[in-house]
């Protein structure tokens, strides 16, 4: 390759990168975006702890004891509600992306009115959860 094939290699336009100032933010990709990081937080942490109750609880009353004096400190409780957001958002946000996948609600006005309501349905359910597990309701 010449050096001047390779100025123009390196000088030519790249497509839009989704991230900085190339790309104006929508509701539907930044949507998207968190049913991709919902999905990926709820299968680590998700799974992760699923798997430490089910150990704990199936080593015994002692080991069951100690899995919640821990699930009960605040960075627990701090990860317990966001799984539990993310549980709600990602299967909300999945019955939306499967209404799509039959060719239903693809207009834009659609679409948008469908994702105001899956983020405050998911926000107020994470919330109505969080308060009755709590016992503040
Ligand atoms: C704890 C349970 C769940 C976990 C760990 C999980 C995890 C994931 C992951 C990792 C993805 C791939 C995301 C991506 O690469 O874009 C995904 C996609 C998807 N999930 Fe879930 N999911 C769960 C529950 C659900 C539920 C209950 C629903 C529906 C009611 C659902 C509907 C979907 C759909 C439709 C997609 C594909 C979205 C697309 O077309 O891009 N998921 N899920």
């Amino acid at each position: 390759m010449t050096e001047e094939t390779r100025k123009q290699r390196l000088e030519r336009p790249l497509s839009p990168y989704m991230i900085g100032s190339y790309y104006k933010p929508q509701l539907s990709s930044m949507l998207s975006i968190a049913h991709r990081a919902s999905g990926v937080f709820l299968s680590i942490f998700g799974a992760t702890l699923m798997v430490y109750w089910l150990v704990a609880l199936s080593q015994g009353p002692v080991a069951y004891h100690e899995a919640l004096m821990l699930l009960s400190a605040w960075p627990a409780k701090v990860l317990l509600g966001l799984l539990c957001f993310a549980i709600y958002y990602h299967s909300l946000n999945g019955i939306r992306h499967l209404i799509w996948d039959t060719g239903r609600m693809l207009e834009i006005k659609q679409a948008n009115l469908a994702a105001i309501i899956v983020l405050i349905a998911s926000s107020t359910a994470a919330i109505v959860t969080v308060l009755i597990v709590g016992g503040w309701l």
